[in-house]
């Protein structure tokens, strides 16, 4: 626990159990709730219980903050509403990296440094030969991403900040090319190589949709500001799922490139990472907002599975601040496309209502998420489905490589390795299968 920047709370908790009393120190951090320091507990031979990390910090960071109740997203202190209207993707990938926001001269010379690397070695492109053309990008994407670190044998010192640095770099610049690939790939189309003087959502988007055949296409700049914004929302979310499985895949020392596939194949469950391909496909079923009681219906249903796809957060008690700058964008991407009355939206924005006035979305505090919205972007970018998650890993890799960073950075790095409440059978003596 680094102190500069953690308070150790004059306060300490007094836990009574099975006749021993324990004086637990306290740490208040600069935003949100303090912390209880539990380590103490192994050596009495207790441990915490909590499935699903609902209560526990599992470390320290600087990076991202969330207040949940009050629908709060800072990256490194700035709002998510204000990096949305005034930053870009570039610039808040500086920032979470670095933790501070670059002057221009900063900014220009990272940007130029992401540029050199969006290229991949050339023989990755074989890599995509042993899928099926039906593989689903994201099972594409997990393989190739873990790849890298057969190619890049010069940076996996992960003692060595240079090695570290250029690895964060590599992955950044490369994730746009590596999933514009796994797309082409999916359609049977050649593999776009990036054009660098292009933005890079201007980037990804030519190396996405344009062909060697056709003289490369300026990117429309509200479809290109629309995906940039997807990008920065999605860039970094705290200890988030596909995160935590970054860190305690660092944590073993494994290089980097491993480390961010495992994020990517955490990522792609539908309750986390996959909630947008799953939010249009539920919108899709829906057909029709007649249908919506229906479906609301089901999801308050406790015999049912079925889940409001897009709704809920673990966190967010409140209205998740990514989703209202996701709904100010469909608008403007929809319009510019000229579908304003696109049917899948108008379905969004009246399941949404629906949900909102609800009794039971509103005694479990359950609000549209990140994940409500996007989808109905890319979709009229003209963006498949399940392509969508994939678009998230790559937006996401920024957070999860500033994570690792600081993780592996940290002199007091301990590799992660949770208990367990045992509840399986004593200890008994083999029984010969002749005698079972
Ligand atoms: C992301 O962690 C992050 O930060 C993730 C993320 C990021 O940027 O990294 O923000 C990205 O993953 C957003 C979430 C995308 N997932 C979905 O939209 C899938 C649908 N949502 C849920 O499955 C759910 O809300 C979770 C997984 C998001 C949160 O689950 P929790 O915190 O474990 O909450 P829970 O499952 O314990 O639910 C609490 C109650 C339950 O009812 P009870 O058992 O208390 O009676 O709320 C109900 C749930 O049944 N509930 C829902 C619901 N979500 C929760 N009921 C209907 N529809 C829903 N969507």
């Amino acid at each position: 626990m680094s102190e500069k920047s953690t308070q150790l709370s004059p306060e300490k908790a007094l836990l009574e159990a099975k006749g021993k009393n324990y004086k637990l120190p306290i740490y208040d951090g600069t935003l949100g709730p303090d912390v209880i320091d539990v380590r103490s507990l192994s050596g009495a031979g207790t441990f915490t219980y909590d499935p699903g990390f609902v209560s526990t910090a599992a470390c320290e960071s600087k990076i991202t903050f969330i207040d949940g109740e009050n629908g709060i997203l800072l990256y490194r202190g700035y709002p998510i509403s204000e990096l949305a209207a005034h930053s870009d993707y570039m610039e808040v990938c500086y920032l979470l990296m670095n933790g501070e926001l670059p002057n221009q001269t900063e900014k220009d010379t990272f940007i130029a440094t992401i540029k050199n690397h969006t290229m991949v070695h050339d023989q990755m492109a074989t890599f995509f030969k042993g899928f099926r053309r039906d593989a689903h990008p994201m099972a594409i994407m997990v393989g190739v991403v873990g790849a890298l670190s057969a190619f890049y044998h010069d940076s996996l010192d992960i003692k060595n900040p240079e090695h570290r640095e250029i690895a964060a770099f590599r992955l950044v610049a490369k994730m746009p090319t590596i999933a514009a690939m796994c797309y082409n790939y999916s359609i049977g189309l050649p593999f776009m190589f990036p054009l660098n003087r292009l933005s890079y959502a201007g980037n990804f988007i030519h190396m996405m949709f344009d062909t060697p055949c056709d003289e490369p296409r300026e990117p429309n700049p509200v479809i290109e500001k629309a995906m940039d914004r997807i990008f920065m929302l999605h860039a970094d979310h705290e200890q988030n799922a596909s995160t935590s499985t970054v860190r305690m895949a660092g944590s073993s020392g494994a290089n980097p490139f491993a480390c961010i596939a495992a994020g990517i194949a955490a990522l792609w469950g539908p309750a986390h990472g996959g909630a947008n391909e799953a939010v249009v496909n539920m919108l899709e079923d829906i057909g029709d907002v007649s249908n919506i009681p229906k479906y609301v219906a089901r999801a308050k249903d406790k015999d049912d599975d079925f889940r409001l796809m897009g709704f809920g957060h673990r966190v967010y008690k409140n209205y998740d601040p990514r989703a209202k700058v996701m709904r100010e964008t469909c608008h403007e991407v929809l319009k510019e496309l000229g579908n304003g009355n696109d049917r899948l939206f108008e379905t969004a924005l009246e399941l949404e209502r629906i949900a909102l006035e609800d009794e039971y979305f509103i005694a479990k505090k359950l609000y549209p998420n990140v994940d409500f919205y996007s989808g109905i972007i890319l979709r009229a970018i003209g963006i498949p489905s399940n392509m969508f998650t994939v678009i998230f890993a790559l937006s996401r890799c920024v957070g999860w490589i500033s994570h690792w960073n600081e993780m592996i950075g940290d002199p007091q790095l301990r590799i992660a390795r949770p208990r367990q409440l045992y509840t399986g059978p004593v200890q008994r003596e083999y029984v010969p299968i002749t005698k079972r």
